[in-house]
């Protein structure tokens, strides 16, 4: 997804953009550019393809200037190329845009330029912007952005200069994120935090239609009205080792290595110790009432929504409540029947995911509450919904998602052991076995880590399949779900996730020699199950990896390998099995030669549909 940064200050703008650029690369682009104005002079520069194209090409050369704004395109409209990428000009050539999202009316509006003699360069809806700023630009450009945003029908991030105001750069947004950086003597602009780090901790999250005027000494809020705003900074708790690598090759193994870490800060502060061990969930203003819901509605994308499909697992073994779980793009486009007694659980890492936050404001409009787990402080889903939960995984960079997955668990379980204790299917006692066995995740997640020279071994044998199924039943179908698109998404293999009572109707009429069998056996009560679908895809020539506990044997002899995981409850082995299948994809991608932290045509963060 597009990345948008923007300086202004007493350093030179060109290396501050380019740096905040590379920490905006996981987002996924494919070019990028600059432009900078120094005394009302503005300079261009773009090239497709990597920062590092767009670093070459401006190499040999000074380009002069206290500020700039910076991009990298995920091309929506237009092929990838120099020409469509951002930043956008007008024709006068003073006035220059970067945009994130898709304005859909650009047809529309384009049409009207043209017929006003207006010439496109592009085939970017973003062009269409940076002329209608000039067409409304009057001697003060927060006015000309004003009267353009409100002809801009869709999602935008964009920020704006011009070389009649040197000092000064208008941002606005509407569906599409962006954090305005407080600095000493600068101000920062960016889409994302990890691109503010390295410059300042306290930030302003822009709300929707909200607008910015960043000038070095100060940052300046204002409505689409252009009414004057006053808006309080936030200190943002990560600092900038957070956002690097730390030593790991990739961000997707270093964060798969800060689970451990991850899931203690997920339980910290919401457990209570003292007389008996209770979940305290008044930091997130959690009351009774919620529990009392008739139903709970789960609704997100992707790694997030397949959290979802453990949650509902978790909600009716524990709490013994209803569960719809939906993906969200299905969701706010079918007629779904909604009580007022339903409570939603929206489940986001980045909180912006178009689709998420669609369906998320549906529920809204129809009058439900809204409980939100995500990992951004300040997010759209966090400042929208009712009730937040912070993950607390720390920014994750790479674009699969691992450590926010299992942080994402930890929450649901939580909430469901609250929601239980409140409904009465869970004692006090209960509870605090539950809870123990909660704390000991962090711990257990770590034994599993020691162990990841044995599953780069396996990687290193079977990478090479041409087909990799995964297979489960109840919590293990849902970590079933998450392992096939982990591995599909940054090693390319074909893989796919069933429950394992499907075999026979219908995924084993592809199973054959080249096909490996991932069978993920932690459901006690279904091991004779198992133990026969791993027969029938033996005796189709399959390789077969079980994943069980350390301590069990039931599956000795009956795989070509075993991934052992520390015994817990069947009902939280979610949040161990995963790391396994998350390590191995990561070493299927690196014996397959492919960068797992940029996998091909992914963005970290799905901001349009
Ligand atoms: O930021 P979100 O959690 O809303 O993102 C949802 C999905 O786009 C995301 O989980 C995606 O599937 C990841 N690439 C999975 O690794």
């Amino acid at each position: 997804m597009c990345g948008i940064v923007g300086y202004v200050g007493e350093e030179q703008a060109t290396p501050v953009l380019l740096n905040a650029l590379k920490k905006l690369e996981y987002r996924g682009y494919d070019s990028a550019g600059i432009a900078v104005l120094d005394s009302g002079r503005l300079t261009v520069r773009k090239a497709k393809g990597r920062l590092r194209v767009l670093e070459e090409k401006i190499a040999t050369e000074v380009i002069r200037g206290h500020i700039g704004i910076g991009h990298t395109r995920w091309a929506t409209h237009g092929e990838p190329s120099d020409v469509n990428s951002h930043p956008q000009t007008d024709v006068s050539g003073k006035i220059a845009v970067v945009h994130n999202g898709i304005i859909e009316n650009y047809a529309k509006l384009k049409a009207w330029l043209e017929s006003n003699g207006v010439e496109f360069r592009s085939e970017t809806d973003t062009e269409v912007i940076a002329h209608l700023v000039n067409f409304n630009y009057n001697g003060d450009l927060l006015a000309a952005v004003i009267e353009t945003i409100k002809k801009l029908e869709g999602s935008y991030a964009i920020g704006v200069i011009c070389g009649n105001e040197p000092d000064r750069i208008v941002a606005a947004r509407k569906d599409s994120p962006l954090v305005i950086g407080k600095g000493v003597h600068e101000n920062l602009l960016a889409s994302d935090v990890p691109a503010l780090l390295e410059y300042t901790q306290d930030v302003y999250y822009l709300d929707d239609r909200e607008i910015a005027v960043l000038y070095a000494d100060r940052t300046e809020f204002y409505d689409d009205y252009g009414a004057r705003r006053e808006k309080q900074s936030v200190r943002v708790e990560w600092d900038i080792s957070a956002a690097e690598k730390n030593g790991f090759e990739h961000f997707m193994r270093k964060e798969i290595h800060e689970q451990p870490a991850a899931l203690a800060n997920t339980l910290r502060t919401r457990i209570k110790t003292y007389a008996a061990k209770s979940i305290n969930l008044e930091e997130i203003g959690f009351s009774p009432d919620w529990a009392k819901a008739g139903r709970v509605v789960i609704t997100a994308c992707g790694t997030a929504w397949h959290a979802g499909v453990v949650g509902k697992y978790v909600f009716e073994h524990f709490a013994r409540v209803p569960v719809d779980v939906d993906i969200a793009s299905e969701y706010r486009y079918r007629e779904p029947i909604l009580n007022p007694h339903d409570i939603f659980i929206i489940i986001s890492q980045s909180g912006e995911t178009a689709d998420t936050l669609a369906a998320m404001r549906m529920a809204k409009t129809a009058g439900a509450k809204i409980l939100a787990i995500t990992n951004v402080v300040g997010s759209t889903l966090a400042r929208e919904a009712d009730l937040v939960m912070y993950t607390r995984a720390g920014p994750e960079i790479a674009v699969a998602s691992t450590k926010a997955f299992t942080t994402q668990l930890v929450c649901l379980y939580l909430l469901a052991f609250q929601f239980g204790l409140l409904r009465g299917t869970i004692s006090p006692e209960r509870l605090e076995t539950l809870i123990r066995e909660l704390e000991s995740l962090p711990d257990k997640a770590r034994e599993i880590l020691r162990e990841e020279s044995g599953i780069q071994r396996f990687a290193a044998r079977q990478f090479n399949k041409d087909k990799v199924f995964f297979m489960g039943r109840l919590f293990d179908y849902a970590i079933s779900l998450e392992s096939a698109l982990k591995l599909k998404e940054i090693s390319y293999a074909h893989s796919e996730a069933f429950a394992a009572g499907e075999l026979k109707h219908g995924p084993i009429a592809l199973v054959d020699k080249g096909t490996l069998v991932v069978a993920l056996c932690t459901q006690s009560a279904l091991f004779d199950k198992m133990e026969s679908n791993i027969k029938q895809v033996k005796a189709r020539g399959a390789s077969v990896l079980v994943l069980t506990y350390r301590d069990e044997e039931r599956f000795n002899g009956s795989a070509d390998a075993i991934f052992r995981i520390p015994r817990v409850p069947d009902e939280l082995t979610p949040v161990l099995s995963v790391i396994p299948c998350q390590l191995f994809a990561y070493y299927c991608a690196i014996q397959r030669g492919h960068d797992p932290d940029k996998p091909r045509n992914l963005a970290k963060s799905v901001t349009v549909e």
